[in-house]
Protein backbone atom coordinates (compact mmCIF):
# COMPACT_ATOMS: atom_id res chain seq x y z
CA UNK A 1 0.00 0.00 0.00
CA UNK A 2 1.62 3.12 -0.71
CA UNK A 3 -0.64 4.92 2.25
CA UNK A 4 1.51 5.61 4.69
CA UNK A 5 -0.96 5.50 8.04
CA UNK A 6 -0.74 6.92 11.82
CA UNK A 7 0.64 3.61 13.65
CA UNK A 8 -1.66 4.07 16.76
CA UNK A 9 -5.28 4.22 17.39
CA UNK A 10 -6.84 7.23 19.60
CA UNK A 11 -8.07 6.16 22.60
CA UNK A 12 -8.37 9.62 24.76
CA UNK A 13 -9.64 12.93 22.84
CA UNK A 14 -9.41 16.24 23.96
CA UNK A 15 -12.02 18.99 22.73
CA UNK A 16 -10.41 21.77 20.17
CA UNK A 17 -12.01 25.12 20.93
CA UNK A 18 -13.07 27.13 17.90
CA UNK A 19 -13.04 31.40 17.70
CA UNK A 20 -14.27 33.77 15.57
CA UNK A 21 -11.99 35.98 13.48
CA UNK A 22 -13.20 39.17 15.65
CA UNK A 23 -12.41 37.13 19.00
CA UNK A 24 -8.78 36.06 17.59
CA UNK A 25 -8.41 39.81 16.63
CA UNK A 26 -8.99 40.93 20.15
CA UNK A 27 -6.82 37.68 21.68
CA UNK A 28 -4.26 39.66 19.19
CA UNK A 29 -3.94 42.58 20.75
CA UNK A 30 -4.33 41.59 24.60
CA UNK A 31 -1.13 39.57 24.03
CA UNK A 32 0.76 42.04 22.27
CA UNK A 33 1.10 39.88 19.30
CA UNK A 34 2.87 37.51 20.71
CA UNK A 35 1.62 33.95 20.07
CA UNK A 36 3.48 32.71 23.08
CA UNK A 37 1.47 35.22 25.14
CA UNK A 38 -2.02 33.74 24.20
CA UNK A 39 -4.05 31.18 25.69
CA UNK A 40 -3.94 27.63 24.62
CA UNK A 41 -7.44 27.56 24.81
CA UNK A 42 -7.42 30.47 22.53
CA UNK A 43 -5.73 27.85 20.13
CA UNK A 44 -7.06 25.86 17.14
CA UNK A 45 -4.52 23.77 16.13
CA UNK A 46 -1.28 24.23 17.95
CA UNK A 47 1.67 24.20 16.01
CA UNK A 48 4.42 26.47 18.34
CA UNK A 49 6.48 24.05 19.45
CA UNK A 50 6.79 20.13 19.28
CA UNK A 51 8.71 20.01 23.20
CA UNK A 52 6.62 18.80 25.15
CA UNK A 53 3.14 18.29 23.62
CA UNK A 54 3.63 14.64 22.55
CA UNK A 55 0.58 12.37 23.21
CA UNK A 56 2.02 9.56 25.32
CA UNK A 57 1.00 5.72 24.26
CA UNK A 58 -0.88 3.71 27.04
CA UNK A 59 2.51 1.82 27.93
CA UNK A 60 3.86 5.28 28.96
CA UNK A 61 0.52 6.39 30.66
CA UNK A 62 0.99 2.76 32.34
CA UNK A 63 4.65 3.38 33.23
CA UNK A 64 3.15 6.52 34.94
CA UNK A 65 1.55 4.37 37.48
CA UNK A 66 4.39 2.29 38.29
CA UNK A 67 6.60 5.42 38.44
CA UNK A 68 8.60 4.18 41.53
CA UNK A 69 8.75 8.02 43.58
CA UNK A 70 11.57 6.90 45.55
CA UNK A 71 14.11 10.14 46.82
CA UNK A 72 16.97 8.06 46.72
CA UNK A 73 17.83 5.57 44.54
CA UNK A 74 14.30 5.34 42.46
CA UNK A 75 14.20 1.88 40.40
CA UNK A 76 12.84 4.37 37.59
CA UNK A 77 16.22 5.87 37.52
CA UNK A 78 17.72 3.04 36.91
CA UNK A 79 15.41 1.91 34.22
CA UNK A 80 16.48 5.50 32.25
CA UNK A 81 19.64 5.10 33.22
CA UNK A 82 20.22 1.60 31.82
CA UNK A 83 18.00 2.38 28.44
CA UNK A 84 20.23 5.63 28.20
CA UNK A 85 23.68 3.76 28.44
CA UNK A 86 22.24 0.67 26.21
CA UNK A 87 21.38 3.10 23.38
CA UNK A 88 24.12 5.95 23.82
CA UNK A 89 27.26 4.06 25.68
CA UNK A 90 27.94 7.02 27.43
CA UNK A 91 29.09 6.11 31.06
CA UNK A 92 27.21 9.26 33.44
CA UNK A 93 23.41 9.76 33.18
CA UNK A 94 22.77 12.75 35.22
CA UNK A 95 18.59 13.23 35.03
CA UNK A 96 17.24 16.75 35.01
CA UNK A 97 14.14 18.71 34.43
CA UNK A 98 14.65 19.39 30.46
CA UNK A 99 17.02 20.02 27.99
CA UNK A 100 18.16 23.81 29.08
CA UNK A 101 18.67 22.65 32.55
CA UNK A 102 21.86 19.86 31.28
CA UNK A 103 22.90 22.87 29.11
CA UNK A 104 22.85 24.94 31.99
CA UNK A 105 24.72 22.63 33.86
CA UNK A 106 27.09 22.06 30.83
CA UNK A 107 28.17 25.39 30.32
CA UNK A 108 28.51 26.54 33.55
CA UNK A 109 31.54 24.21 34.31
CA UNK A 110 32.79 24.30 31.01
CA UNK A 111 31.86 27.56 29.63
CA UNK A 112 33.33 30.99 30.86
CA UNK A 113 34.74 34.58 30.26
CA UNK A 114 37.25 33.80 26.95
CA UNK A 115 35.84 30.38 25.99
CA UNK A 116 34.42 29.65 22.69
CA UNK A 117 31.75 26.86 21.84
CA UNK A 118 31.15 25.99 18.31
CA UNK A 119 27.84 24.34 16.90
CA UNK A 120 26.46 23.80 13.89
CA UNK A 121 23.49 25.81 14.87
CA UNK A 122 22.67 27.14 18.54
CA UNK A 123 19.56 26.50 19.24
CA UNK A 124 18.20 29.43 21.74
CA UNK A 125 18.48 28.12 25.16
CA UNK A 126 21.57 26.28 24.48
CA UNK A 127 23.28 30.12 22.92
CA UNK A 128 21.55 31.74 26.05
CA UNK A 129 23.20 29.26 27.99
CA UNK A 130 26.63 29.65 26.70
CA UNK A 131 26.28 33.56 26.07
CA UNK A 132 24.84 33.46 30.48
CA UNK A 133 28.47 31.84 31.16
CA UNK A 134 30.47 34.14 29.72
CA UNK A 135 31.31 32.65 26.64
CA UNK A 136 30.56 33.48 23.04
CA UNK A 137 28.85 30.63 21.22
CA UNK A 138 29.78 30.36 17.13
CA UNK A 139 27.45 28.91 14.36
CA UNK A 140 29.35 26.90 11.64
CA UNK A 141 26.34 25.97 9.38
CA UNK A 142 27.49 24.92 6.12
CA UNK A 143 26.70 27.45 3.40
CA UNK A 144 23.79 26.17 1.77
CA UNK A 145 21.93 26.08 4.81
CA UNK A 146 21.20 29.33 3.92
CA UNK A 147 19.40 28.97 0.57
CA UNK A 148 16.21 27.82 1.35
CA UNK A 149 15.37 26.37 -1.88
CA UNK A 150 18.19 24.24 -2.56
CA UNK A 151 16.82 20.77 -1.51
CA UNK A 152 19.99 18.66 0.08
CA UNK A 153 19.80 15.70 2.02
CA UNK A 154 22.18 16.87 5.29
CA UNK A 155 21.49 21.13 5.24
CA UNK A 156 22.30 20.35 9.05
CA UNK A 157 25.64 19.80 8.70
CA UNK A 158 28.58 21.03 10.75
CA UNK A 159 30.60 23.44 8.10
CA UNK A 160 33.77 21.76 8.56
CA UNK A 161 36.36 24.00 6.70
CA UNK A 162 35.44 26.88 9.40
CA UNK A 163 35.03 24.54 12.36
CA UNK A 164 38.77 23.59 11.43
CA UNK A 165 39.95 26.62 11.19
CA UNK A 166 38.42 27.96 14.13
CA UNK A 167 40.06 24.93 16.38
CA UNK A 168 43.25 25.47 14.45
CA UNK A 169 43.66 29.13 15.12
CA UNK A 170 42.28 29.04 19.00
CA UNK A 171 42.68 25.46 20.20
CA UNK A 172 41.75 23.81 23.13
CA UNK A 173 42.92 26.42 25.36
CA UNK A 174 39.69 28.30 24.01
CA UNK A 175 37.49 25.74 22.95
CA UNK A 176 36.30 23.38 25.99
CA UNK A 177 33.92 21.48 23.92
CA UNK A 178 32.32 20.77 20.11
CA UNK A 179 28.43 21.01 19.95
CA UNK A 180 26.49 18.99 16.68
CA UNK A 181 22.66 19.34 17.05
CA UNK A 182 20.88 16.78 15.69
CA UNK A 183 18.50 17.83 13.65
CA UNK A 184 19.43 21.36 13.36
CA UNK A 185 16.49 23.11 14.75
CA UNK A 186 17.21 26.19 14.32
CA UNK A 187 18.42 25.89 10.76
CA UNK A 188 14.76 24.24 9.55
CA UNK A 189 14.91 20.69 11.50
CA UNK A 190 17.61 19.85 8.82
CA UNK A 191 19.51 16.41 9.51
CA UNK A 192 23.02 16.13 9.86
CA UNK A 193 24.55 12.87 8.52
CA UNK A 194 26.65 9.97 9.68
CA UNK A 195 29.53 11.33 7.71
CA UNK A 196 29.55 14.51 9.37
CA UNK A 197 29.19 13.37 12.61
CA UNK A 198 31.87 11.17 12.12
CA UNK A 199 34.33 13.98 10.75
CA UNK A 200 33.26 16.66 13.19
CA UNK A 201 34.75 13.85 16.07
CA UNK A 202 37.38 13.36 14.27
CA UNK A 203 38.47 16.59 14.06
CA UNK A 204 38.33 17.65 17.58
CA UNK A 205 39.84 14.56 18.51
CA UNK A 206 42.89 15.80 16.53
CA UNK A 207 42.28 19.19 18.62
CA UNK A 208 41.80 17.07 21.54
CA UNK A 209 38.69 18.88 22.14
CA UNK A 210 35.65 16.80 23.60
CA UNK A 211 32.72 16.32 21.37
CA UNK A 212 29.10 16.49 22.28
CA UNK A 213 25.66 16.46 20.82
CA UNK A 214 22.58 18.16 21.03
CA UNK A 215 20.57 15.40 20.69
CA UNK A 216 17.04 15.79 21.02
CA UNK A 217 15.88 14.62 17.79
CA UNK A 218 18.49 11.82 17.31
CA UNK A 219 15.75 9.34 16.16
CA UNK A 220 14.65 11.87 13.57
CA UNK A 221 18.33 12.18 12.44
CA UNK A 222 18.68 8.65 12.79
CA UNK A 223 15.75 7.94 10.42
CA UNK A 224 17.52 10.42 7.34
CA UNK A 225 20.44 8.90 7.89
CA UNK A 226 18.24 5.41 7.14
CA UNK A 227 16.66 6.45 3.95
CA UNK A 228 19.20 8.87 2.75
CA UNK A 229 22.51 8.09 3.22
CA UNK A 230 24.26 5.32 0.92
CA UNK A 231 24.82 2.14 3.21
CA UNK A 232 22.54 2.49 5.95
CA UNK A 233 19.39 1.41 4.21
CA UNK A 234 19.45 -2.14 5.99
CA UNK A 235 20.46 -0.78 9.07
CA UNK A 236 18.00 -0.93 12.61
CA UNK A 237 17.26 2.69 13.71
CA UNK A 238 18.67 2.05 17.15
CA UNK A 239 22.20 0.72 15.21
CA UNK A 240 22.45 4.10 13.71
CA UNK A 241 21.49 5.83 17.03
CA UNK A 242 24.11 3.93 18.68
CA UNK A 243 26.72 4.67 15.82
CA UNK A 244 25.92 8.69 16.37
CA UNK A 245 26.14 8.57 19.56
CA UNK A 246 29.62 6.33 19.65
CA UNK A 247 31.43 9.28 18.38
CA UNK A 248 30.35 11.87 20.33
CA UNK A 249 31.95 12.27 24.28
CA UNK A 250 28.25 13.45 25.74
CA UNK A 251 25.29 14.70 25.15
CA UNK A 252 22.68 17.12 26.28
CA UNK A 253 19.04 16.04 25.38
CA UNK A 254 15.86 16.94 25.68
CA UNK A 255 13.12 14.22 26.18
CA UNK A 256 10.53 16.51 25.15
CA UNK A 257 11.34 15.99 21.67
CA UNK A 258 12.21 12.39 20.42
CA UNK A 259 11.68 11.25 24.15
CA UNK A 260 8.22 11.42 23.67
CA UNK A 261 7.69 12.75 26.73
CA UNK A 262 5.93 16.55 28.16
CA UNK A 263 9.02 17.02 30.12
CA UNK A 264 12.15 15.39 31.26
CA UNK A 265 15.96 15.55 29.67
CA UNK A 266 19.40 14.33 30.89
CA UNK A 267 23.03 15.37 30.20
CA UNK A 268 25.19 12.45 29.53
CA UNK A 269 29.49 12.19 29.99
CA UNK A 270 32.24 10.32 29.42
CA UNK A 271 34.57 11.99 31.85
CA UNK A 272 34.70 11.25 35.72
CA UNK A 273 35.35 14.95 36.53
CA UNK A 274 32.67 16.62 34.61
CA UNK A 275 30.25 14.04 35.57
CA UNK A 276 31.40 14.70 39.54
CA UNK A 277 31.21 18.67 38.77
CA UNK A 278 27.80 18.40 37.13
CA UNK A 279 25.94 16.08 39.63
CA UNK A 280 27.25 18.72 42.54
CA UNK A 281 25.49 21.00 40.73
CA UNK A 282 22.18 19.31 40.18
CA UNK A 283 22.06 19.12 43.66
CA UNK A 284 21.88 22.03 44.33
CA UNK A 285 19.83 23.01 41.18
CA UNK A 286 18.08 20.27 40.32
CA UNK A 287 17.46 17.46 42.74
CA UNK A 288 19.19 14.51 44.00
CA UNK A 289 21.30 12.13 40.88
CA UNK A 290 18.54 9.77 41.06
CA UNK A 291 15.89 12.00 40.18
CA UNK A 292 17.15 15.48 38.81
CA UNK A 293 14.51 17.37 38.45
CA UNK A 294 11.83 14.89 37.50
CA UNK A 295 9.20 12.48 39.54
CA UNK A 296 9.58 8.66 39.62
CA UNK A 297 6.73 8.67 36.77
CA UNK A 298 8.30 10.85 34.83
CA UNK A 299 11.72 8.99 34.48
CA UNK A 300 9.69 6.02 33.37
CA UNK A 301 7.85 7.35 31.37
CA UNK A 302 10.67 8.84 29.78
CA UNK A 303 12.50 5.03 29.43
CA UNK A 304 9.52 3.63 27.63
CA UNK A 305 9.55 6.86 25.03
CA UNK A 306 13.08 6.47 24.26
CA UNK A 307 12.36 3.06 23.08
CA UNK A 308 9.03 3.57 21.42
CA UNK A 309 10.46 6.21 19.05
CA UNK A 310 12.97 3.52 17.96
CA UNK A 311 10.30 2.19 15.98
CA UNK A 312 10.29 2.27 12.67
CA UNK A 313 6.37 2.33 11.89
CA UNK A 314 6.72 4.99 13.99
CA UNK A 315 9.19 7.21 12.23
CA UNK A 316 8.56 6.53 9.00
CA UNK A 317 5.41 7.98 9.73
CA UNK A 318 6.61 11.00 11.51
CA UNK A 319 8.85 11.95 8.52
CA UNK A 320 6.60 11.49 5.74
CA UNK A 321 3.68 13.04 7.61
CA UNK A 322 5.67 16.51 7.71
CA UNK A 323 6.55 16.12 4.64
CA UNK A 324 3.22 15.99 3.53
CA UNK A 325 2.31 19.36 4.72
CA UNK A 326 5.81 20.84 2.87
CA UNK A 327 4.96 19.14 -0.27
CA UNK A 328 1.18 21.09 -0.19
CA UNK A 329 2.08 24.24 0.44
CA UNK A 330 5.01 23.64 -1.83
CA UNK A 331 2.37 23.10 -4.79
CA UNK A 332 0.37 25.86 -3.57
CA UNK A 333 2.75 28.41 -4.34
CA UNK A 334 4.09 28.83 -0.48
CA UNK A 335 7.37 29.26 -0.36
CA UNK A 336 8.96 26.55 2.61
CA UNK A 337 12.59 26.19 3.46
CA UNK A 338 13.46 22.68 1.00
CA UNK A 339 13.49 20.13 1.57
CA UNK A 340 10.89 19.67 4.93
CA UNK A 341 12.99 18.60 8.11
CA UNK A 342 11.84 15.83 10.65
CA UNK A 343 9.83 18.08 13.08
CA UNK A 344 8.64 20.58 11.50
CA UNK A 345 7.99 23.15 8.42
CA UNK A 346 9.93 26.09 8.07
CA UNK A 347 7.93 29.31 6.13
CA UNK A 348 10.15 31.12 4.37
CA UNK A 349 9.19 34.79 5.55
CA UNK A 350 11.50 36.73 3.54
CA UNK A 351 10.44 35.18 0.60
CA UNK A 352 6.39 35.21 1.45
CA UNK A 353 6.76 38.54 2.62
CA UNK A 354 9.66 40.30 -0.08
CA UNK A 355 7.42 43.68 1.19
CA UNK A 356 8.57 43.70 4.56
CA UNK A 357 12.47 44.37 5.47
CA UNK A 358 14.00 42.54 8.48
CA UNK A 359 13.67 45.61 10.98
CA UNK A 360 9.93 44.97 10.47
CA UNK A 361 10.02 41.26 11.66
CA UNK A 362 8.36 39.49 8.64
CA UNK A 363 8.34 36.36 10.43
CA UNK A 364 6.49 37.73 13.32
CA UNK A 365 4.01 39.60 10.98
CA UNK A 366 3.15 36.22 9.23
CA UNK A 367 2.94 34.01 12.28
CA UNK A 368 0.15 37.06 13.44
CA UNK A 369 -1.70 36.63 10.07
CA UNK A 370 -2.13 32.62 10.00
CA UNK A 371 -3.41 32.71 14.22
CA UNK A 372 -6.05 35.51 12.94
CA UNK A 373 -7.00 33.65 9.38
CA UNK A 374 -7.38 30.36 11.12
CA UNK A 375 -6.54 30.25 14.84
CA UNK A 376 -3.36 28.53 14.40
CA UNK A 377 -0.36 29.21 16.43
CA UNK A 378 3.40 28.94 14.95
CA UNK A 379 6.65 30.18 16.08
CA UNK A 380 8.92 32.96 14.39
CA UNK A 381 12.19 32.02 13.80
CA UNK A 382 14.04 34.82 12.71
CA UNK A 383 14.85 38.63 13.33
CA UNK A 384 12.86 38.36 16.48
CA UNK A 385 14.58 35.19 17.79
CA UNK A 386 18.16 36.31 16.81
CA UNK A 387 18.16 39.40 15.22
CA UNK A 388 20.16 42.57 17.08
CA UNK A 389 20.50 46.11 17.78
CA UNK A 390 23.97 47.41 18.26
CA UNK A 391 23.35 49.18 21.54
CA UNK A 392 26.12 52.02 20.39
CA UNK A 393 25.52 52.62 16.83
CA UNK A 394 21.52 51.44 16.59
CA UNK A 395 22.46 49.60 13.91
CA UNK A 396 19.88 46.58 13.21
CA UNK A 397 21.37 43.33 12.22
CA UNK A 398 18.64 40.74 10.70
CA UNK A 399 18.91 37.14 11.39
CA UNK A 400 20.16 34.91 8.60
CA UNK A 401 16.83 33.75 7.75
CA UNK A 402 13.56 35.08 8.72
CA UNK A 403 11.33 31.82 9.18
CA UNK A 404 7.90 30.63 10.85
CA UNK A 405 8.13 26.95 12.19
CA UNK A 406 4.68 24.88 12.05
CA UNK A 407 6.19 22.45 15.10
CA UNK A 408 4.33 18.97 14.34
CA UNK A 409 3.49 17.67 17.81
CA UNK A 410 4.20 13.95 18.09
CA UNK A 411 1.01 11.21 17.74
CA UNK A 412 -1.10 14.61 18.29
CA UNK A 413 -2.67 15.90 14.99
CA UNK A 414 -4.58 13.87 11.74
CA UNK A 415 -4.53 14.63 8.89
CA UNK A 416 -7.44 16.60 8.44
CA UNK A 417 -5.84 18.84 10.88
CA UNK A 418 -2.97 19.12 8.42
CA UNK A 419 -5.40 19.50 5.59
CA UNK A 420 -6.99 22.32 7.45
CA UNK A 421 -3.39 24.22 8.08
CA UNK A 422 -2.82 23.70 4.61
CA UNK A 423 -5.88 25.22 3.53
CA UNK A 424 -5.34 28.15 6.25
CA UNK A 425 -2.28 28.85 5.22
CA UNK A 426 -2.66 29.30 1.51
CA UNK A 427 -5.58 31.49 2.22
CA UNK A 428 -2.87 33.32 3.78
CA UNK A 429 -0.71 33.74 1.20
CA UNK A 430 -3.47 35.09 -1.79
CA UNK A 431 -3.78 37.99 0.34
CA UNK A 432 0.01 38.52 1.61
CA UNK A 433 0.25 42.18 0.33
CA UNK A 434 -1.81 43.44 2.91
CA UNK A 435 0.00 42.30 5.83
CA UNK A 436 2.20 45.14 7.24
CA UNK A 437 5.52 44.30 9.18
CA UNK A 438 5.47 44.89 13.47
CA UNK A 439 6.95 47.25 15.66
CA UNK A 440 8.45 45.92 19.49
CA UNK A 441 7.52 47.85 22.23
CA UNK A 442 8.91 46.09 24.73
CA UNK A 443 11.62 43.52 24.81
CA UNK A 444 13.30 41.70 27.74
CA UNK A 445 17.35 41.06 27.83
CA UNK A 446 17.85 37.87 27.21
CA UNK A 447 15.31 35.57 24.94
CA UNK A 448 13.03 38.30 23.99
CA UNK A 449 10.63 36.04 21.62
CA UNK A 450 9.04 34.80 24.54
CA UNK A 451 8.04 37.79 26.27
CA UNK A 452 8.38 41.00 23.84
CA UNK A 453 5.23 42.36 23.10
CA UNK A 454 4.45 44.09 19.24
CA UNK A 455 2.66 46.25 17.81
CA UNK A 456 1.65 46.80 13.71
CA UNK A 457 2.99 49.39 11.38
C1 LIG B 1 17.87 21.71 19.52
C2 LIG B 1 17.36 22.02 20.90
N1 LIG B 1 18.21 22.06 21.93
C3 LIG B 1 17.79 22.32 23.18
C4 LIG B 1 16.46 22.57 23.45
C5 LIG B 1 16.03 22.89 24.87
O1 LIG B 1 15.25 21.88 25.41
P1 LIG B 1 14.16 22.20 26.53
O2 LIG B 1 13.06 22.95 25.88
O3 LIG B 1 13.73 20.85 27.02
O4 LIG B 1 14.82 22.98 27.61
C6 LIG B 1 15.53 22.55 22.40
C7 LIG B 1 14.11 22.84 22.67
O5 LIG B 1 13.30 23.11 21.82
C8 LIG B 1 15.99 22.26 21.09
O6 LIG B 1 15.15 22.21 20.04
Amino acid sequence: MKTIIEPFKIKSVEPLRFTSFREREAILINAGYNLFNIHADDVLIDLLTDSGTSAMSANQWGGMIEGDEAYAGSKSFYRLEQTVKDLTGFHHIIPTHQGRAAEKILFSIIGGEGKIVPNNTHFDTTRANVEISGAQAVDLPVPVSLKPDVKEDFKGNMNLKALNNLLGKKGPQRIPLVMLTVTNNSNAGQPVSMQNIRATSELCRNYGIPFFLDACRFAENAYFIKIREPGYEKTSIRDIAREMFSYADGCTMSGKKDGLVNMGGFLAVNDDELARNARNLLVVTEGFPTYGGLAGHDLEAFARGLDEVLEEDYLKYRVRSVSYLGEALDKSGVPIYQPPGGHAIYLDAKAFLPHIPGHEYPGQALACAIYLAGGIRTCEIGSVMFGKTDPHSGEFKAARLEMVRLAIPRRVYTQSHIDYVIECIGEVFQKREKITGMRIVYEPPVLRHFTARFNPI
